[in-house]
C-alpha cells in the first residue's frame, strides 16, 4: 500500500505474523528514468520475505525492462503489476485499474513481464473486479492474465468507481477464482479473524490479502492465525500496548532514517498514528494533535495523557 507498506511497517507486520508482504508500488516510468532515486519505495530486508515489488505503467515494453532491473537488483520472491490503483495519478497515465478497460493491453503487459522476467522471478497481478458496475471484467481478466502467465492473481473486490466504498464482491472473487488454475487471493474487507476464516471457507480462494485492516491492527495476521488453528479469538492488544506500539513504530521510523530527520519522519507518522489511535479509548480528543504532531517527545507526552 502506498504511503503505508515502508521496510518499517513490513518489519513489525512480519513479526505480528504476515506470511507474504508487497512494498509499495513503484511506476515502470520511475524505475527506468531514475531508478536511484525510486529504489527506495521497494527496498526491503531478507526477514520480509516472501516478499513482492509492486510496479505499474501502461506500456508492455516499458514495464517489462523496469520489472527486470527490479529483478536483477533486489531479486525480490515475485513481481506484481499492479491493475487495481485508482487514483487519478495513476489511471491519467493509464496505469492501475484503467487496464481493466483495455483488457488485451493489460494482458500484453503480463505477457510482456514474464516473458523478460522467465524463471528469474514469479509474476502475478492485482486487479479489481471491474471499472464499474456496467463494465465488470474479472472473469475475462483472470482468464487473461492466466494465459499471460501469471503465477497468481489478487484481486479487490470493488470496482475502480467504488473506491474504497461499498462492500467488496466476493461472490464475484469466488466465481473467478473458480475458473482458472492458478491461485487467486481474495481482498477487500478482511477486517477480523472470523472474515478470514468465512473467505477460507465460503470460497474458493488460496489466500487472503488484508489491506487497511492492517494499519491499525497489525496484530490482526497474527490473530487470524491462531483463530484458524484453535477456534479461539485472540484479545487484541490491550490499550496500553497499543499505545506502546505506536512509540516503537515511530522511533523504528526516526532511527531508520526512511523518510528523512525527525520533522519529515513525523509528518509521514502522522497518518499512520491516527490510524493506530483509531481502536484506542480516549484518543479521540487528542486527534488533531497528532495531526500535526512534530517530534517523538511531543508523541510521548500526548499519548501520556490517554494513560492517566
Ligand atoms: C492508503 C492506501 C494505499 C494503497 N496502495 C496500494 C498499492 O500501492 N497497491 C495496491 O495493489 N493496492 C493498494 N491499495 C489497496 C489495498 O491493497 C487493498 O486492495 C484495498 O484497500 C482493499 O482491501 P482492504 O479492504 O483490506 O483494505 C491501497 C489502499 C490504501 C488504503
Amino acid at each position: 500500500m502506498a504511503g503505508v507498506t515502508d521496510p518499517i511497517f513490513r518489519t513489525l507486520c512480519k513479526a505480528e505474523g504476515a506470511d507474504v508482504m508487497v512494498t509499495e508500488f513503484v511506476s515502470a516510468e520511475g524505475v527506468l528514468q531514475a531508478w536511484s532515486r525510486n529504489r527506495r519505495y521497494v527496498e526491503f530486508e531478507d526477514a520480509h520475505r516472501p516478499l513482492g515489488i509492486q510496479i505499474f505503467g501502461s506500456v508492455p515494453e516499458h514495464c517489462a525492462a523496469a520489472a527486470r532491473i527490479i529483478v536483477d537488483a533486489m531479486q525480490p520472491d515475485f513481481l506484481d503489476i499492479n491493475a487495481g490503483c485508482p487514483v487519478p495519478k495513476v489511471v491519467g497515465k493509464n496505469g492501475g485499474s484503467s487496464l481493466l478497460k483495455d483488457l488485451p493491453l493489460l494482458q500484453r503487459i503480463a505477457a510482456a513481464v514474464v516473458q523478460e522476467l522467465g524463471t528469474d522471478c514469479p509474476v502475478t497481478t492485482k486487479i479489481r473486479i471491474g471499472w464499474d458496475q456496467e463494465h465488470i471484467c474479472a472473469p475475462e481478466a483472470v482468464r487473461r492474465l492466466e494465459d499471460a502467465g501469471v503465477q497468481a492473481i489478487a484481486i479487490h473486490g470493488r470496482t475502480r468507481s467504488q473506491q474504497y466504498g461499498g462492500r467488496a464482491d466476493w461472490e464475484m472473487i469466488d466465481r473467478c477464482a473458480r475458473l482458472v488454475h492458478i491461485p487467486v487471493i481474495g481482498n477487500g474487507d478482511i477486517c477480523t479473524p472470523q472474515d478470514v476464516q468465512r473467505a477460507r471457507e465460503t470460497t474458493a480462494v488460496s489466500a487472503v490479502m488484508i489491506g487497511r485492516a492492517a494499519m491499525n491492527a497489525p496484530w490482526l495476521f497474527r490473530q487470524a492465525k491462531e483463530y484458524l488453528c484453535t477456534g479461539v479469538v485472540p484479545e487484541p492488544p490491550a490499550a496500553p500496548e497499543r499505545l506502546d506500539f505506536m512509540l516503537r513504530h515511530t522511533r523504528m521510523a526516526i532511527e531508520s532514517g526512511h523518510y528523512g530527520d525527525e520533522l519529515v519522519t513525523m509528518r509521514a507518522m502522522r497518518s499512520r498514528l491516527l490510524a493506530y489511535a483509531k481502536g484506542i479509548p480516549g484518543t479521540k480528543p487528542l486527534r488533531p494533535r497528532l495531526s500535526r504532531v512534530a517530534s517523538y517527545a511531543e508523541l510521548t507526552s500526548i499519548l501520556d495523557e490517554v494513560r492517566v
